[in-house]
């Protein structure tokens, strides 16, 4: 049966077959049918009220308003004047605010519980950056599914995740939170991960909402500065940073965040262009769009809004549906509307947005489907979840370098000494944006090594920060007291190698962490040169949320890792691949400077008018006095523990007019162990009318896992989709011509041919 007139919203709380199972177009009439219902129930001020949503009762990612208090918050829940909050966890919290709304409002809508769970819930899977260092789509689906599903345990229904913000600077602190530099890397990721919250059925007890933020450009600041403004380009913003939105958008994500920053001139926050032309006319986003914390009331100090009745106004009318604890759509949109300053239809628009995704998480069948405390109990810190969070791990660290086979060590006898502040801490390695773990429950590196020799000699050397690291305040980074590093000299000078855990602290990145240098902060440096003056068997353990400038320890140090911050099983994962019983595989997602004056460096950057010395010491030419233009290390970069060697790359004959073109090599592990590499297909335009093409772009790539000694065809499938671009009005072209394609295991893949594209008219 299928409802449609309804005199209480309480009535829509039933479930309905028809709604299940029959033909797409139906279901969506059916649930629009459902949807309308509500809507012709309510008072504008209930509607508007859906569009509100406020903090929870803690202090959690920003200034927490003055304005309200608890009590006027909970007043507005049994008036119907919230539609969502946020920062509200735990079956017992949640039931007993969802009971407010549902069992006290007149209508008894009830309440969508927003949640950052960035990368985990309580427990920590790596940060963002280093789950895309995996290149692996189906263990970061998997790890999006299990935070989902112990989110949805603790009653969350929604996550503001994934962050699909592209960027090229690493002073920026969120590049933590997302996939790198690359924009056809990070769309799969964000997929990966939309399909992992989202699953195949939202009604689904253990599925959430996903939300693709922040709407647009938040990864450009200038000059890597937090929340500072973006200015660019229509052909960045069409082929750079718009891509993964536009992916994530195709992918069904549900809700979109938009973002602090202005872009060219107007916070996107009001910026009609990105959120309606875009998002909903353009690309036909069904879903709802929330505002970042407090971005309405920020229009005021961008100075596009001279009040609050202002910022809400445009806000609205450029399409942000939903104000994120501003407080000003609850105040502020009943009166626009009798005056005729936003149009009710914007209001319907947007609440019907709001109460659709409503019904399609099955809240009106249940309310309260996410408030099972023998679930949450029994989900919560679960031995599939911990699995899964080492699993991930494990598949995100990068071997950087490795001279002389230095690692993995030798399990049997070697007298090994572990330096460094990071490698005992507990904390740290959980990273930024860490939801609801607990303090200091990661495995540090000293338990992981452990576990493989019991009485590893430990020195920590100086403290990394002095105090207290917390969320919302500065991390004191000791500079000056070098305390520790004669100790840790000691203890170096006779051991056979020297593992020295470096790096940032895990909340020297993420959001409001930007740095004007990528060098190890503290003294952390003088600490490994003075380790290196008595012993040069070092390997380095980096433990950060940013792509670093190391050039002194690329130089000296023989064997380097990327640890990232991994979350609850860091130390378990970090021993694994020391000790050789995990072979490293993962490839950076973005690229490493030589010097923080490169930044922003990228790949897959456009040529110039001089892009190579044309003669010895001349000097007209694009490049710098005193640094080399390339990378460190490069996007795609990460070595194993076995060789792997490409040979015989092949195309198939050009381009048929819609047809598809083969493009195979052969991988062969030619080392001693079995390992996985990420085999990597570029391309490059070489020449278009219309405008520029970057040097080189990632069109594909496959994890491959080889025995030692076996060789195997990687076939990749090429359509003309992956040779065309947006042209700076945004219209999609494609060109024929001629293209380069490389395949190999970095963005400095070697092996390279040349196709014709002529089938177009
Ligand atoms: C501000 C951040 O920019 C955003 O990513 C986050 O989801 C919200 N705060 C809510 O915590």
């Amino acid at each position: 049966m299928l409802v449609i007139s309804i005199t209480s919203c309480k009535d829509v709380i039933t479930s309905d077959a028809f709604y299940e199972k029959d033909a797409t177009h139906l279901v969506q009439d059916a649930l629009d049918k459902k949807v309308d219902s509500v809507l012709n129930l309510m008072t504008l001020e209930e509607k508007i009220g859906q569009m509100n949503q406020y903090n929870g009762f803690m202090d959690f990612t920003g200034p927490v308003p003055k304005s309200e208090d608890i009590k006027r918050k909970l007043e507005h829940i049994k008036l119907g004047y919230v539609g969502a909050m946020l920062n509200v966890r735990g079956v017992k919290e949640v039931r007993a605010v969802q009971k407010i709304a549902v069992e006290q409002s007149r209508l008894g809508i009830p309440l969508m519980f927003g949640f950052d769970v960035i990368h985990g819930y309580e427990t920590m899977s790596p940060i963002p950056l280093a789950e895309a260092a995996s290149w692996d789509l189906k263990a970061i689906q998997e790890s999006a599914r299990l935070a989902a599903k112990e989110a949805s345990a603790a009653g969350i229904n929604w996550t503001f995740a994934p962050m699909v913000d592209i960027s090229r600077d690493a002073r920026w602190g969120r590049v933590m939170e997302g996939a790198g530099e690359d924009p056809f890397l990070s769309s799969e990721i964000a997929v990966a991960r939309i399909q992992g919250f989202q699953g195949t059925d939202l009604t689904s007890q253990e599925s959430i909402l996903a939300c693709a933020k922040h709407f647009a450009a938040y990864g450009f600041p200038e000059a890597g500065r937090e929340y500072n403004n973006a200015d660019i380009g229509t052909s960045t913003l069409y082929n750079t940073v718009l891509p993964p939105f536009k992916a994530s958008n195709d992918a069904g994500v549900r809700t979109f965040m938009n973002s602090f920053n202005q872009l060219n001139g107007i916070p996107a926050t009001a910026n009609k262009f990105l959120l309606r032309d875009i998002l909903k006319e353009q690309w036909g986003f069904k879903g709802f769009v929330v505002s970042d914390w407090g971005s309405v009331a920020e229009l005021i100090p961008h100075g596009y809004a001279q009040d609050g009745k202002a910022a809400a106004k445009v806000a609205v009318n450029a399409g942000t549906d939903m104000d994120m604890e501003s407080h000003l759509y609850v105040h502020e949109l009943a009166n626009l509307v009798k005056e005729g300053l936003v149009d009710k239809s914007v209001i319907d628009d947007a609440v019907r947005r709001i109460l659709k995704v409503k019904f399609e998480l099955g809240l009106f069948d249940n309310p309260y489907k996410y408030c099972d405390l023998e679930r949450e109990n029994r989900v919560t810190g679960s031995k599939e979840i911990i699995d899964g969070a080492l699993d991930m791990a494990l598949k995100s660290i990068v071997l950087l370098k490795n001279e002389n086979q230095l690692l993995p060590l030798d399990k049997n006898g070697k007298n090994v000494v572990l330096i460094g502040a990071l490698a005992s801490d507990k904390n740290s390695a959980l990273g930024n944006w860490r939801a609801a773990a607990k303090e200091h429950t990661g495995i540090s590196i000293l338990e992981g090594m452990q576990q493989y020799d019991a009485d590893i000699v430990y020195s920590k050397g100086p403290e990394l920060i002095l105090g207290k690291a917390e969320f919302t305040k500065e991390i004191r980074i000791n500079n000056t007291d070098i305390t520790g590093i004669s100790e840790a000299v000691k203890a170096a000078k006779d051991a056979d190698i020297v593992v020295m855990v470096l790096g940032e602290h895990g909340l020297q990145s993420g959001e409001g962490r930007s740095r004007t240098q990528l060098t190890l902060p503290g003294v952390q440096q003088e600490l490994l040169e003075n380790v290196y003056e008595v012993n040069k068997n070092i390997v380095l353990v980096l433990q950060n949320g940013r792509p670093l400038a190391l050039p002194w320890a690329e130089e000296h140090i023989p064997s380097i890792i990327e640890a990232w911050q991994l979350g609850s099983q860091s130390g378990n994962a970090v021993a694994k691949v020391l000790y050789g019983d995990y072979n490293p595989s993962g490839k950076l997602p973005m690229s490493f400077p030589r010097n923080v004056g490169q930044v922003p460096i990228y790949y897959n950057s456009k040529s110039t008018g001089r892009p190579s010395l044309p003669s010895p010491d001349f000097v007209f030419w694009s490049h710098y006095q005193d640094e080399k233009n390339d990378a460190l290390w490069g996007f795609g970069h990460g070595l194993s523990y076995t060789a792997f060697e490409y040979a015989d790359l092949r195309v198939t004959d050009n381009f048929s007019f819609n047809g598809t073109l083969e493009v195979m090599v052969q991988l062969k592990n030619s080392g001693k162990v079995k390992g996985k590499e990420v085999v990597q297909l570029y391309i490059s335009d070489k020449f278009s009318s219309a405008a520029t093409r970057p040097v080189k772009e990632l069109k594909g790539f496959e994890l491959v896992e080889l025995e030692t000694n076996a060789s195997t065809c990687i076939k990749f499938l090429l359509d003309q989709s992956h040779l065309g671009f947006y042209d700076n009005e945004g219209n999609w072209l494609i060109e024929n011509g001629s293209f380069d394609i490389w395949v190999g295991g970095s963005s400095e893949a070697a092996l390279k041919a040349t196709i014709e594209l002529t089938a177009l008219e």
